[in-house]
């Protein structure tokens, strides 16, 4: 099962391929999270992208290309993977297909207000990763993480600003990688528009038909 999850920011690709990733297995590897990782533990990778996060920009095609080579060559992957947030422009998207081909690109979608509302209101966990709403998918006890205890966090990228510019710049760069999957026949399209308890279903239940 070799995927690619696409879409905007905070449609819920993260809280999707967590789900499929429990339920079938398979590793879910989120560029986004490894950034996030190593900016947290200082290395030099996480010094180099730290900016372009921060201010919602993309991750240079070379840095980001050579990180999901690396991920996806350890043995983990040899069953599939879930790649989610990448490939975000047409080159990512070629690049890939030298090293990965996926089977299918599921593609998320959902309105303008909804993904405004879901990242305002998101928290995550920064010790074990788990995504919460504070109103659609709240934690147990307000603010604390149901799995691992610790206090949820914001994320630096979930300010008005930053997520203007990164909507923006989804409109720019994905028509083309749309495009790229459909003409090769394998775009898998998700109206996200619903709960995610309804979305999930319908995804696991695509899956089953294609595999
Ligand atoms: P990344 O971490 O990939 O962010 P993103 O694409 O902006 O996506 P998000 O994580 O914001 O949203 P999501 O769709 O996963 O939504 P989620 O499940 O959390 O990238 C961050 C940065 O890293 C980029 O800006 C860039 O700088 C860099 N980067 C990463 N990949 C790169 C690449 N390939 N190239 C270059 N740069 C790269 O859900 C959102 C919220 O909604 C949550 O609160 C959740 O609980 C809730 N929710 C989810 N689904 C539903 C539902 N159906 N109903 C109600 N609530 C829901
Ligand atoms: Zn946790």
């Amino acid at each position: 099962m070799k995927l690619v999850f696409i879409g905007p920011p905070g449609v819920g690709k993260g809280t999707y391929a967590k789900a499929v990733s429990e339920k079938f297995g398979i590793p879910h590897i989120s560029t986004g999270d490894i950034f996030r990782e190593e900016i947290k533990k200082g290395s030099e990778l996480g010094k180099r992208v730290k900016e372009f996060l921060d201010k919602g920009l993309l991750v240079p095609d070379d840095i980001v290309i050579e990180v999901v080579k690396q991920r996806l060559s350890m043995d983990d992957c040899r069953k599939g993977f879930i790649l989610d947030g990448f490939p975000r422009t047409l080159q990512q998207a070629e690049a890939l297909e030298q090293f990965a081909s996926p089977e299918w690109a599921f593609l998320f979608q959902a309105r303008d207000e909804t993904i405004l509302e879901r990242l305002g209101g998101r928290r995550v966990c920064p010790k074990c990763g788990a995504i919460y709403h504070i109103k659609y998918m709240p934690p147990k006890v307000p603010g604390i993480c149901d799995k691992c205890g610790t206090p949820l966090i914001q994320r630096k990228d979930d300010t008005p600003e930053v997520i203007m510019e990164r909507l923006k710049i989804y409109r720019e760069q994905f028509t083309p990688i749309i495009l790229f999957y459909k003409e090769r026949g394998r775009l898998v399209e998700i109206d996200a528009n619903e709960q995610a308890d309804k979305v999930v279903p319908v995804v696991i239940e695509r899956l089953r038909k294609l595999y």
